[in-house]
């Protein structure tokens, strides 16, 4: 069921224009993939909604829009270079590679591997004989530690020289320039940095459609705090995050907060809790995480660059290094949640019950008829006078119940159909996705009743 309802989600995706396959006409790319027209829109609206959530309507978090190539020493510093690894192993037999973790997860469901060493990971792969996913052979190399940051080149110097590296998270860029935004904006702790961006892994495994990419997007804060009450700001984060995703229409009984074991806490945090979703692959896995970053990172990058990145406290004129609770979303999971949560198939309707702020288009115009200058006309006027407010569609192919089914499956929330009627007395019909229905409204009340 679970694979079908994946396989059913993939098909609509690139059959309705919301993610291709990466580069399809070479034979494609693993862990790649475009977003198509309906997906770009439907991208742009996620991160328009957390901007103004989390960004415009906080007055104490600004915004940010940091490099994607910053100095190597960033990475160094940041702890990315040495700690920021899988397990890779590799089948004698075959000679494809893959990922320690994930072979014990697939073929052992009780057992949590994140953060083990790698002999560990060895014993475990060894006591249960877990065969290569590709061949079918037992024959592994030990496992070694493999750098997920991508490696890039700048200018003809020689290669040593000119190593860097495409951003593997975006918090980096928040903390480089967290001078920089305390001596432009002044602000008074607490107080956060935001931004939405790509991040780069050299991810080797099986993606699971967008759910582990090549290339992603992060919506990340660092929200910087006094030490002594960083359980009162982790909480409240908790809640923060918890409504954010509830409140877009996803199923709180297919959510729940997992906290990370020691052995799996990444190196830079001491409590980190994910918010996990119940996808359709493999049941429970990280949507979102929430770690307590400490002042790991300040410190961190004050001591290599030699920059004193204490705060002053205006009031008290202590200085400090602030501690940091890191909510970060992952923008293309985001989208990934959305589309399983509102897939409905109901008595050979499918449909899919986005929100509206999210669904690529709010709603969709209809003439009743094609050949109809009158209506046709009648119908541009209506869609000119929403399609500025409102992403909208125009669809005048085939007839009306077609259109409902087409603006059904891509999750369009309300279709507004001009007819004979309009031309006496400027009404048209407009029909809710959910319940179905349709009612009779005034052309002028069209933009308040979608609000
Ligand atoms: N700054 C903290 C950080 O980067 P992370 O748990 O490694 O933490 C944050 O990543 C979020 O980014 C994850 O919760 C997930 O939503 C998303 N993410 C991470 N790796 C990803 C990948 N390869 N493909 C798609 N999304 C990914």
């Amino acid at each position: 069921m679970a694979d079908k309802l994946m396989d059913k989600i993939v098909s609509l995706s690139k059959r309705r224009g919301f993610v291709f396959p990466g580069s399809e006409i070479y034979g494609g790319l693993a862990n790649t993939w475009t977003y198509g027209p309906l997906g770009a829109q439907m991208m742009r609206n996620i991160r328009n909604h957390w901007w103004q959530s989390f960004v415009v309507s906080k007055p104490e978090i600004y915004g940010l829009d940091s490099e994607i190539i910053m100095s190597p020493k960033v990475w160094e510093a940041s702890g990315h270079t040495s700690g920021f690894s899988d397990a890779m192993i590799e089948c004698k037999k075959c000679h494809r590679r893959t990922r320690a973790d994930h072979l014990i997860e697939n073929n052992l469901k009780d057992v949590k591997v994140e953060g083990l060493p790698t002999e560990k990971l060895d014993e475990i792969i060894a006591e249960n004989k877990l065969p290569c996913p590709y061949c079918g052979a037992f024959d592994w190399t030990p496992a070694r530690n493999f750098n997920l940051l991508f490696e890039t080149h700048i200018g003809i110097v020689p290669e040593t020289e000119s190593l860097a590296y495409l951003r593997g998270e975006t918090a980096q860029g928040m903390f480089v320039n967290f001078l920089q935004v305390v001596q432009s904006m002044r602000p008074k702790l607490p107080f956060g940095i935001a931004q939405i961006g790509k991040a780069f892994r050299n991810e080797i495994t099986k993606g699971n459609f967008i759910f582990r990419t090549l290339e992603f997007e992060q919506m990340e804060i660092e929200y910087f705090i006094r030490q002594d009450n960083w359980e009162k700001h982790f909480d409240e984060w908790k809640e923060l995050m918890w409504n954010w995703i509830t409140d877009l229409g996803v199923s709180p009984a297919k959510l729940r907060w997992r906290e990370h074991t020691k052995d799996e806490l990444a190196f830079y945090s001491i409590k980190t809790e994910d918010i996990e979703y119940d996808f359709p692959f493999g049941g429970f896995k990280e949507l979102y995480g929430l770690a307590y970053r400490t002042d790991y990172d300040l410190k961190n990058h004050a001591e290599k660059s030699g920059v004193d990145l204490r705060y002053l406290d205006p009031t008290t004129n202590e200085k400090f290094f602030p501690h940091v609770i890191e909510p970060t979303f992952g923008l293309n999971r985001t989208f990934l949640t959305l589309l399983i949560d509102a897939y409905i198939e109901d008595s050979g309707r499918v449909y899919l019950k986005l929100d509206k702020r999210i669904a690529p288009y709010r709603l969709a115009v209809f003439p009743l008829v094609r050949n109809k200058e009158q209506i046709t006309n009648k119908a541009k006027e209506v869609f000119d006078l929403v399609k500025d407010k409102y992403p909208t569609a125009w669809d005048d192919r085939g007839n009306i119940g077609k259109r409902y089914f087409s603006q059904d499956e891509i999750g369009t929330p309300y279709c507004v159909t001009v007819d004979y009627q309009t031309l006496e007395d400027n009404t048209v019909t407009i029909r809710d996705r959910d319940t179905m229905q349709q009612e009779r409204i005034k052309i002028d009340d069209i933009l308040k009743h979608i609000a």
